[in-house]
């Protein structure tokens, strides 16, 4: 898979910006705040609908503009499709395939693929669970792009159960709506991260093994407090059931707390190294081996899947990694289209299409 072109009109610094990068690896270079993650980030917008810097859509609206907009051509083994979007800085966004509108924006999820590298991988393991768990969802929407709606099925009926929860008169026939919506959408969430682990695993171990030398274990854990566990034969409809019956036996609690306590949003995924969490007890070198196996292994398990190696985009990860992880991610980085920044040329041992970005232009240096 890979861009033929992009262009960007009142996206975050870029007033206005053609670009044809290379079909293999492009290695972008400019200095602090000259715009590379800038640009990364409406490539991954394409692919995922959001800004992997976790920033609102109104946040890449330029500073002058009312309306941002990210065009690109995207080959996909024989096809191509040209993909247009349009934000609004006050809320909204429509998305066309080749010119035709899309009812849904979210119908574009899947045209691009891509995987990640950016220096805050690390909090993945070293923060809380809340980002291994969305490390997991955004995988999965990664692997199939329709666990994006079923996402937005289970925060919107979480967040209506709270609101409920919230209120002076809470019944329980209204709350039962609630949990039933709840339930449903939330097997379903629950199923995919058992098939993202399940679609990774494999590979994780094996890159691990590859960039670390070491024959430590690598596993994953969850701990939850509904019967929610990473068994990916489990349907998504056993593990409405089970979420049903957790949220009818928490009714009490929830009401007590006003808040619902239980379900894939209060789950907590762990990684293993050698049977240990890692958050608490592997070192910060081991925690930065194991976030960039967690990426290579997602490359690989969505390369597995659609039969095409999705999108890479290292934004200025090289800067952080020593010497010899520098070589050994280099040598575990699968052939792809590749979008690498960095703010020095040095420290990119990978040989590629040069480029800098300078006044809001990316040009062929
Ligand atoms: N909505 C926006 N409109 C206009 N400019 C913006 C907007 N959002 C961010 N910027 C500008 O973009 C610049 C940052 O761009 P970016 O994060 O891509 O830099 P960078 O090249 O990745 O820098 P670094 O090497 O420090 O990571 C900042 O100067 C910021 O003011
Ligand atoms: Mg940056």
């Amino acid at each position: 898979m890979r861009l033929d072109w992009l262009t960007l009109a009142g996206f975050r610094s870029y007033g206005r910006l053609e670009w044809q990068p290379d079909p293999g690896v492009n290695v972008i270079v400019g200095r602090n705040g000259a715009g590379k993650t800038n640009l990364l980030e409406a490539v991954g917008y394409l692919g995922s609908l959001r800004s992997f810097r976790g920033a609102p859509d109104h946040a890449l609206v330029g500073f002058d503009f009312e309306r941002a907009y990210i065009r690109g051509q995207v080959t996909s083994g024989p096809s191509e499709a040209l993909i247009e979007l349009e934000l609004r800085g006050r809320g909204g966004r429509q998305a066309r395939i080749n010119t035709q509108r899309l009812a849904r924006t979210s119908d574009l999820l899947g045209h691009v693929r891509f995987v990640t590298f950016l220096p805050e991988d690390l909090d993945i393991i070293k923060r809380g669970p809340g980002y291994r768990r969305d490390f997991l969802d955004a995988t999965a929407v990664q692997l199939w792009p329709g666990s994006h709606l079923d996402q937005a099925d289970f925060e919107r009926a979480l967040r209506q159960r709270n609101a409920f929860l919230k209120q002076n008169d809470r019944d329980d026939v209204t709350l039962g709506v609630w949990d039933e919506r709840m339930a449903h959408a939330g097997g379903k969430v629950m199923a995919r991260r058992a098939r993202t682990v399940d679609a990774i695993r494999d590979h994780v171990s094996s890159v691990h093994a590859d960039i670390s030398a070491s024959d430590a274990a690598v596993e994953f854990d969850y701990l939850s407090g509904w019967k929610g566990e990473l068994d990916a034969r489990v349907s998504p409809a056993e593990f409405a059931q089970r979420l049903s019956e957790a949220l009818s036996e928490s009714r009490r609690r929830d009401r007590e707390r006003r808040v619902t306590t239980v379900g894939p949003h209060r789950d907590e995924p762990i990684l293993l190294l050698d049977g240990h969490d890692s958050r608490f007890h592997a070192s910060q070198g081991e925690q930065r081996t194991l976030t960039l196996s967690l990426r290579v292994a997602s490359h690989r398990a969505i390369t597995d899947l659609i039969d095409r190696p999705p999108i890479l985009l290292l934004d200025d990860v090289y800067s952080e990694l020593d010497p010899k992880r520098s070589a050994a991610l280099t040598l575990a980085l699968p052939e792809a289209q590749t979008l690498v920044t960095t703010a020095d040329p040095s420290d990119v041992p990978l040989e590629g299409v040069p480029w800098g970005i300078t006044g809001g232009e990316v040009v062929r240096g």
